[in-house]
């Protein structure tokens, strides 16, 4: 039996080791696809892989066609929107994912986002503080849980919009759950996004949300660059002198945006939210052991097709 770890940003090199050590001790073999630079090597890689670990990598119908021997993918991290689920089906491949390992990175990114825009960039001037201002988190899930508290140490007020999440599970951790994204953006100068990239959910934080942010607001995109309205974010940021944009996935249209609004867009270079040696030691090994659980038992507890 044969693993194969595709990562085209790859894990740190003690995340790498345990992830070996996992399936070596299953009697997995493994090999390893590090820094690649096209889908042509993926899909050649695969060709006699049963298990496969990914990042952000796209598992395409090509690749899936390809691994004749696959039964198992797993994207080690939260989001998905990477694989294509039913091409996954399609050929009886199990999907993956790691909810929860990489959360706590991404989260702390986010308050380091808002402290870094607080302080115009750390660039000198005067700037404001985080303490007292509200914090809108938008989604509770792993994530958003995690900003919510780590906001709630710097002394903010927070706010989160949820539609899966009952009101109670918020209120317990201190959180003022509110009925609509509407009020949300209309309620908190600094708002954290933590959706998904779904059909649903893509080009759907557009004008409509941000014209209706408080004075200095700003929205901290660490989800997916998927889910803007790239045009309606620039008439917002037109529009509103007084509004900011900071992404841990560069908009499309980024150089033109830095531009026109210059220190009031920022964007990373690379999506680095869950580049920390904690959360790709956390992630890699949870994704190394549920393909060993998969193949040993049949367990299918993460399964997201
Ligand atoms: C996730 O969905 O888990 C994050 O976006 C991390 O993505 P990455 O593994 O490509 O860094």
């Amino acid at each position: 039996m044969k693993a194969l770890l595709a990562t085209e940003k790859p894990f740190a090199k003690a995340a790498v080791e345990g992830i070996r050590k996992i399936f070596e001790a299953a009697g997995i073999e493994v090999a390893l696809l590090e820094k690649y630079s096209g889908a042509g090597e993926l899909i050649a890689a695969v060709a006699d892989v049963d298990a496969l670990i990914v990042r952000s990598d796209k598992v395409t119908k090509e690749v899936t066609d390809a691994a004749k021997n696959l039964k198992i993918v797993v994207r080690a991290g939260a989001g998905y929107d990477n694989l294509d689920l039913a091409a996954c089906t399609a050929r009886g491949i199990v999907a993956m994912n790691t909810p929860g390992q990489n959360a706590n990175a991404v989260a702390e990114l986010a308050l380091g986002m808002m402290v870094f825009m607080a302080r115009n960039s750390f660039t000198p001037g005067t700037g404001a503080e985080l303490k007292g201002k509200k914090a809108g988190v938008h989604a509770y899930g792993n994530v958003g849980r995690l900003v919510a508290k780590l906001a709630q140490g710097f002394g903010m007020e927070v706010y989160a919009f949820d539609p899966f999440i009952c009101r109670e599970d918020m209120e317990q951790d201190g959180v003022t759950a509110v009925s609509s994204a509407e009020e949300l953006y209309s309620t908190c100068q600094y708002v954290s996004l933590h959706i998904p990239a779904t059909e649903q959910t893509k080009k759907s934080i557009g004008y409509h949300l941000l014209a209706k942010m408080p004075k200095g607001g700003c929205l901290v995109n660490t989800a997916r660059k998927e889910v803007i309205h790239e045009e309606e974010l620039e008439k917002a940021l037109e529009e509103r002198p007084d509004l900011k944009y900071i992404t841990d996935v560069a908009a499309d249209a980024h150089a033109a945006l830095c531009q026109k609004f210059g220190t009031r867009v920022f964007a990373t270079p690379k999506k680095i939210g869950a580049e920390t040696a904690e959360a790709n030691i956390n992630a890699g090994l949870a994704a190394a052991s549920q393909i060993v659980a998969f193949f040993k038992t049949g367990d299918k507890r993460f399964q997201v097709n």
